[in-house]
């Protein structure tokens, strides 16, 4: 490659933002079914049908960034996008000065727990990337099964935190994840293997193609690679993933 690579469109231009959405992702969606260009970003205080991966509802009370960019993609490798995505959402949390880890393909966890999580949905050739972080949410103000598994960056940073800050982080640091994805995949690779929650760890992937195993990292195309009980390596594409039965390594993270 000669030269610098194209400068990545700036994401927020426009930025719609309103008390309540359905899913901030149906919005995103209807704007991409419009011809808006890319960049455009939705975001809401909360949400009264949010979704998340596999069909699930995502809770979404105040207290939340419950965002939606509209990608208008050109190249670039698709299994490889919900992880930059993910960089992103992890570095934001970041910038509040927690660490932040991943679980594949996307998850953000601090301490163990869920604290973000990503949903890329395509509308014809965009992406709407749906991103939820729990910045100020009352553990309480989620159903039981999802607090026992969750947090909120309140619980975990020094100073203040606030919807508003996130997002501008979250911004920031997806601009410079959707550049590199496009035009340096490594990286993107590298970013979020530093950040592997589940590398080494005993893993059930349930889905399609149910596999138990360790967890030995991702593929160049963002798959994960499982090694079966008996030594063969599988790369799975899409599934739910948890740690095996009996060994809950993982919390403490
Ligand atoms: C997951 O981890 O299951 C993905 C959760 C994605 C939630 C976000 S909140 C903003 C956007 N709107 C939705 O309805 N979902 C995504």
């Amino acid at each position: 490659m000669t030269g610098a690579p194209p400068a990545s469109p700036r994401l927020g231009r426009p930025l719609v933002r309103l008390d309540e959405a359905t899913s901030t992702n149906d919005l995103a969606r209807r704007l991409a079914e419009a011809g808006v260009a890319e960049g455009a970003v939705v975001v809401a205080s909360r949400q009264t049908r949010g979704r998340g991966r596999l069909g699930r509802a995502w809770a979404s009370p105040p207290g939340g960034v419950w965002c939606s960019v509209l990608l208008r993609p050109a190249g670039g490798s698709p299994g490889l996008l919900s992880l930059a995505v993910g960089v992103a959402t992890a570095e934001a949390v970041e910038a509040a000065g927690v660490p932040a880890a991943l679980r594949w393909p996307n998850d953000v966890l601090v301490a163990g727990r869920k604290i973000a999580g990503v949903l890329l949905e395509a509308v014809g050739t965009a992406v709407v990337a749906g991103i939820g972080v729990n910045v100020c949410v009352p553990l309480e103000a989620l159903p039981a099964p999802v607090a026992a598994a969750a947090t909120s960056l309140h619980l975990h940073a020094r100073g203040a935190v606030a919807p508003e800050g996130v997002l501008e982080a979250l911004l920031k640091r997806l601009e410079h994840w959707y550049g590199r994805w496009a035009h340096d995949p490594d990286a993107v690779l590298a970013a979020w293997s530093s950040r592997d929650a589940l590398r080494g760890q005993p893993v059930r992937v349930t889905g399609a193609e149910p596999v138990v195993g360790t967890a030995e990292g991702i593929a160049p195309d963002g798959a994960l690679i499982v090694r079966e009980l008996h030594g063969r390596p599988r790369t799975v594409m899409a599934g739910d993933v948890s740690l095996a039965p009996g060994r809950r390594a993982l919390e403490g993270v």
